[in-house]
Formats: C-alpha cells, sequence, structure tokens
C-alpha cells in the first residue's frame, strides 16, 4: 500500500493569496482530529482561560447575536452559549466543523472573506487564532465591518510575541521548537512546522488596529495576556 503523499512541501515558503487559502484550509482538515489535544498540550490549557477573557474583554451580554469567526473545533461558540448568547460559527474547514458539532451554535461552512450573512446581522464577533491565517486580512476586516451592526463589539484573539527578555526566549523555545517536534510526532509535521513561521503573516500590531479603523472601527485597543504571550484587539463598529 502506497503511503499518503507528502503534505511537507506546502509550507516551506508561505504560500499568498489563493495558495495560501487552499493550503492552510487542507492543513486545518488534516490536524482536525488531533487540534483540540495539541491545542491543550501547546497552551497547558491556557487557551481557555484567554477565550473567557477575550469573551470578557468584548463587553457582549446575555441575549447577543455573536459569530465565532473562523470557530475551528468551535470552543469559542461553546463558551458563547453557556454565556447565553446565541452564537454563530463560520469556518472553511469542513473537517474543523464536523468536530464543533457538539457546541450549542448554527454552524456554517464559509470564507471569512466573503461571508454568507446580511448586513448587520451580529451584536458582536470573536475570532480565536485566525488573523494570521486569512489570506486576505484586510478585506476581511472590511467583510467583519459589514457583518456587525452600527456600535457592534469584537474581539479578536491572536498569539503575540512577549516583550520580557526572559519570558520571549522560553517562549521562543517552546514555541518555535518544541512545539513543532511535539506536532510531529502527534499530528502532522508540516502543520505544526508552519505555527510558529505563520506568526510572519501577522501585521505589526500599530498596524492592525491601523487596518480596524480604515475598516470602519473605533475605540481600537490591544490588550496583551499571559505576559504577551498573546493578545486580544478590540474595537467597535462605527
Ligand atoms: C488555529 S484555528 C482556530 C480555531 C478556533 N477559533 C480556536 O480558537 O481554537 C484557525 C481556524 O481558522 C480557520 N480559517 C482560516 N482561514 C479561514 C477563512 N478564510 N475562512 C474561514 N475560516 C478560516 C481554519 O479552518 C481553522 O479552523
Amino acid at each position: 500500500m502506497r503511503s499518503a503523499p507528502s503534505t511537507a512541501h506546502r509550507f516551506d515558503t508561505l504560500p499568498e493569496g489563493e495558495k495560501k487559502r487552499q493550503a492552510v484550509r487542507q492543513m486545518f482538515d488534516s490536524i482536525a482530529p488531533r487540534y483540540d489535544v495539541m491545542n491543550k498540550a501547546m497552551t497547558f490549557g491556557l487557551d481557555s482561560y484567554w477565550r473567557r477573557r477575550a469573551l470578557s474583554l468584548a463587553r457582549l451580554e446575555a441575549g447577543a447575536t455573536v459569530l465565532d469567526l473562523a470557530c475551528g473545533t468551535g470552543d469559542f461558540a461553546r463558551l458563547l452559549a453557556s454565556r447565553q448568547m446565541e452564537a454563530i460559527g463560520l469556518d472553511y474547514s469542513g473537517g474543523m466543523l464536523a468536530r464543533a458539532r457538539r457546541a450549542r451554535a448554527s454552524l456554517c461552512e464559509g470564507d471569512a472573506a466573503r461571508m454568507p450573512f446580511r448586513d448587520g446581522s451580529f451584536d458582536g464577533l470573536v475570532s480565536g487564532f485566525a488573523l494570521r491565517n486569512f489570506s486576505d486580512l484586510a478585506g476581511t476586516f472590511a467583510e467583519i465591518a459589514r457583518v456587525l451592526r452600527p456600535a457592534g463589539r469584537l474581539a479578536l484573539l491572536e498569539v503575540a510575541e512577549p516583550k520580557l527578555p526572559l519570558l520571549r526566549q522560553v517562549h521562543g523555545i517552546w514555541f518555535n521548537s518544541i512545539v513543532p517536534r511535539l506536532g510531529a510526532f502527534s499530528s502532522d509535521p508540516a502543520a505544526y512546522g508552519y505555527l510558529p513561521k505563520s506568526v510572519a503573516y501577522l501585521p505589526p500590531p500599530a498596524a492592525m488596529l491601523e487596518m480596524l479603523e480604515q475598516a470602519g472601527f473605533y475605540a481600537t485597543r490591544r490588550h496583551l495576556l499571559t505576559g504577551g504571550v498573546v493578545q486580544v484587539l478590540t474595537a467597535r463598529k462605527r
């Protein structure tokens, strides 16, 4: 029997545009079965705490209709539902969505840059660890602005690089060396090699806030959690 074709070449150089869209989707389909276990191991379970903090920074209330953008296996959507919000999850990976089914949320397969929702559909929007995976970040911010109602709130959770030298060093060893090895051992080597490299896709913090303003948001802020290991961008739609 022939073994599955290697996917390692996909991220030798970081793809852009349509190539990135396809490579990233294929990658999440491939790692979906092990995603939750790896996520907990990689973050020492802190990911749940970060989502809770991001949600409280968004200051959304019970009863709000909230989109979990790039919902993956649905952790944010589950949290929204547990806070009595109406949760809708959107992702373009069928493999990830299949694992989100246990969430008390309406799930939808689609692309963040072309969402199948009417203008002003949501009171709020949250998204976890997806910004660096989008192939058109400015277009996605414009699309987020379109689907949020005026004064709607958002919280975008994403990895960051800590500033404190010692933490930066320890975090660098963990994120750049140990996590890819752990991932290679228990999941897809190409995918977990991509993870540290994908940080290079993120524009500098001030540029991301500027992009949000250009897309139609105000009160843009960047919050750092756990010594700057992760960041949360919050804003309101004009
Ligand atoms: C790192 S996972 C994060 C999943 C989940 N939000 C979480 O917090 O665990 C990134 C997710 O973004 C999704 N994604 C990336 N680009 C997308 C796009 N253009 N449209 C929809 N989903 C996208 C991937 O399929 C994947 O499920």
